[in-house]
Formats: structure tokens, C-alpha cells, sequence
């Protein structure tokens, strides 16, 4: 469903929810990383793009002329209750640490909408790898840059948002899913050099090509304390080399200190010093069209992320090896995990015209490998976070032949 169809229907939650009409309305994507995996933190290069899949979050001034901004979902879990006249602190239920975080980052740079009225709607699913938490957060600070009419340099509100999960969900995550969540643009990739933190729109015009996303529906519980441990190994890595960070490192220097640090350290540098440098062929792949190099690229990062950095798991493995017997011939250039890993999805890059029979298949075979349903997509490169509806101005009715409906005033 497009943002505009998806805002549509949240407009309608909103009124049955409260009672009447929503005056802004904005929404963010969730993500599908390419390639470029464990690189962010190492101020190395990734390549994300934004999914058809977004938070939308409609809102009105509170009714009662209060100071809260209270947040309801529309799955009906617990609501999220901030007060905006008491120091804003990490607190229950626990999803509204992301909008808490944001909403606390927001307010220390002036920007106070006062009470608000919210209803969320996500289509990013929960726990699939595809930063359904980065998309909250920065539909959360779009939603406060609506209604206060003061916009974040959206560099400095994308390191805001992934502040909010350092702080008030307790993740040491990197930079990128807050990055593309704010900068993604329709039909393109973004190469974002997380040291910099300067961007590269990279087109992708081929029409013969598409990304299917697989959630493997599974969510390995120890997701968390290895990602930070992963952390940790990489600084040690650096440290020994005598390198800032892993950027800086080659892959010759760091076999010439093979001898200095324990084998899985090696090996944790080992996979991101090689990611960068695919993450680098893979752009140029990608704007060349050279489908089959940038399929290869994608098998390796895999196998490297398997093997060396030990993130994926055995259904993530399953999906790419059922890729990969399709291959080239039934219309996959290359698969591979995507995001932090232990669980999740993969992303795998197909022919268009044989999209539908390889999804089927995908399925179907790690149904019978596995015993669970996978959950797979096709999704374009989506445009990054933006307000739909702003009090006196309806985007929607703009856009007009994008939506199938329309918003009342
Ligand atoms: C998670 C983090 C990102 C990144 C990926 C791995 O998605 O939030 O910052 O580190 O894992 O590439």
C-alpha cells in the first residue's frame, strides 16, 4: 500500500479513535539494506534503501489543552503517555521509549508541539530486520516538525533519532537506519559514508531488475548482546592495527597482524574490511546495471557474514541457499541477510518477469525446510520520511490521482 492509500485509512483510525479529524498527518519508512552489513559502526559505507512499508502517526492538538502527548497504536497495545512538563525519562510500556527518546531529543532543541493526540499505524512488521524501530523514531520527530513548523537539518535528525535508541532503548545501533529512513528517495539506493555522514543518491532506472525482501519470521532472542559484542570486537581489531577504526585498516595490514589478535577478532575485521570494499564495487555495479556482479557481491557478504562475523542463522541460510539454487538461470542474480541478523530478512535481487514464480517457490521451499511461513515482498526504493497533511493543507488531495481517497478538511 503507498503512503498516501496508508495515510487515507490512518485518517479514518484517527477520527473512530478520537472522535474527529487528524490535523497533520506523516509518515517514515522502514529499510532494506542492499549490502554494506556491521559497516556503520565502523565508519565504513552502506547501502540501504527505504521499503514500501512506513509508521504513519496522525495527530491533533490534545483535547483537553494539556501538556501530554499520549500515542495510541492501532493494534491496540498500551498506550504511550508522555508528559511534556516533567523530565522525560525511558519508562513503560517499553515501545514508547522510541517516541520518548525522540520526543526528549526534540525538546532540549526548542522544539515543543505541546499536547498532542497521536494514533500510530506501522506497516514495517515488528522484529523482521527492516528498522520498524528507526521508522517510529523518525516518524515520531517528522510528526513534531509538523506541527511546530521548525525543521531539523535532517543529518542532525537522523543522529537524533539513533540518540533515542542509544539512550532510551538501551541499542548501541549505527547510523544507517535512521539515515535512510529520513533521506531515502523513490527509485533510488543511498550510499551513505558513515564517517562523513554525506550521502550518494544512486539511481536504480533498470527496469528488468527487482528487490524481494524475505522475512524469515524468526527473531533469535540474542540479538542484542552479540550485536554489542560485535561492537567490541571490532575496536579491538582497530586498536591492535593501530587504526582509528576498521576504515582505515586494509585487508593486507590486517593479515600481516593475523598473529596479534585471537582468531575471532580476525575474522570480525576480516568480514568488515571486506564489506566496505564490496559495499564500494556494488554501487558501481549498480549504476553500471551489471546485475550479475552485483548478485555475486551479495552472495559474499553473506557467506562472510555467516562465516566470519557469525550473524545469520540457520533460516536466514536457508532462504539464501534457496535463492541460490534457483540461481541465475530461474532469474536470481544474488541474496543475502540484511540487517543486524540473527533473524529477520533477506534481500534478493531477481528478474522482474520471473519475480512472482520465484517468490513462490521461495516460499514454498523454506515452508519445507523450515516448517514456517516466510513473509515475502517486492518493494521499489521508497521515498524517505514526509508530511502528508499539515493543518490547511492537504497533501493528499495535492497529490490527487496517487490516492484513492481523500482527506476531509
Ligand atoms: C542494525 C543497526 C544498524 C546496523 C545493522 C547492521 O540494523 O541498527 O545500525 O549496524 O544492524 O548492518
Amino acid at each position: 500500500m503507498s503512503y498516501l492509500d496508508l495515510a487515507v485509512q490512518v485518517a479514518q483510525e484517527f477520527a473512530q479513535a478520537y472522535g474527529r479529524h487528524p490535523r497533520w498527518i506523516v509518515a517514515a519508512p522502514g529499510r532494506v539494506n542492499v549490502i554494506g552489513e556491521h559497516t556503520d559502526y565502523n565508519d565504513g559505507f552502506v547501502l540501504p534503501m527505504a521499503i514500501e512499508r512506513y509508521a504513519v502517526m496522525a495527530a491533533d492538538k490534545s483535547a483537553d489543552g494539556g501538556s501530554t502527548i499520549q500515542i495510541r497504536d492501532v493494534s491496540g497495545v498500551e498506550p504511550v503517555l508522555i508528559d511534556l512538563s516533567a523530565p522525560i525519562k525511558p519508562g513503560s510500556p517499553k515501545w514508547g521509549n522510541y517516541p520518548r527518546g525522540v520526543i526528549a531529543g526534540c525538546l532540549a532543541r526548542g522544539i515543543n508541539p505541546g499536547g498532542l493526540d497521536v494514533l500510530l499505524h506501522s506497516t514495517v512488521p515488528l522484529g523482521g530486520g527492516l528498522s520498524s524501530s528507526a521508522a517510529l523514531e523518525v516518524c515520531t520527530a517528522t510528526l513534531l516538525e509538523a506541527v511546530t513548523g521548525k525543521k531539523l537539518d535532517p543529518v542532525e535528525k537522523a543522529l537524533l533519532c539513533q540518540k533515542a535508541e542509544h539512550e532510551f532503548a538501551g541499542v548501541p545501533c549505527g547510523i544507517m537506519d535512521q539515515f535512510i529512513s529520513v533521506m531515502g528517495r523513490e527509485n533510488h539506493l543511498l550510499l551513505l559514508d558513515c564517517r562523513s555522514c554525506t550521502t550518494q543518491q544512486v539511481p536504480v532506472t533498470d527496469p528488468a531488475v527487482q528487490l524481494l525482501v524475505s522475512n524469515s519470521n524468526v527473531k533469535h532472542e540474542l540479538a542484542n548482546g552479540e550485536y554489542a559484542k560485535r561492537r567490541a570486537q571490532c575496536e579491538a581489531a582497530a586498536k591492535i592495527l593501530g587504526v582509528p577504526s576498521l576504515r582505515d585498516a586494509t585487508a593486507e595490514a590486517l593479515e600481516n597482524a593475523r598473529g596479534k589478535m585471537e582468531d575471532v577478532v580476525f575474522r570480525r575485521a576480516r568480514h568488515v574490511i571486506g564489506e566496505i570494499e564490496r559495499t564500494l564495487h556494488a554501487a558501481e555495479g549498480i549504476r553500471a546495471s551489471n546485475w550479475p556482479t552485483v548478485g555475486q557481491l551479495m552472495y559474499a557478504s553473506h557467506f562472510s557474514l555467516r562465516d566470519d562475523y557469525e550473524v545469520s542463522c540457520k533460516e536466514l541460510d536457508a532462504l539464501v541457499e534457496i535463492a541460490g539454487n534457483i540461481g541465475i538461470s530461474g532469474g536470481v542474480f544474488g541474496s543475502r541477510m540484511t540487517g543486524g541478523g540473527f533473524g529477520g530478512s533477506t534481500v534478493t535481487l531477481v528478474k522482474r518477469d520471473a519475480a512472482a514464480e520465484i517468490k513462490k517457490q521461495m516460499a514454498a521451499d523454506y515452508k519445507k525446510k523450515t516448517g514456517i511461513e516466510a513473509a515475502i515482498f517486492v518493494s521499489r526504493p521508497a521515498g524517505g520520511a514526509t508530511v502528508v497533511k499539515v493543518a490547511g493543507k492537504d497533501l493528499i488531495a495535492q497529490a490527487g490521482s496517487h490516492a484513492t481517497g481523500r482527506l476531509d478538511p
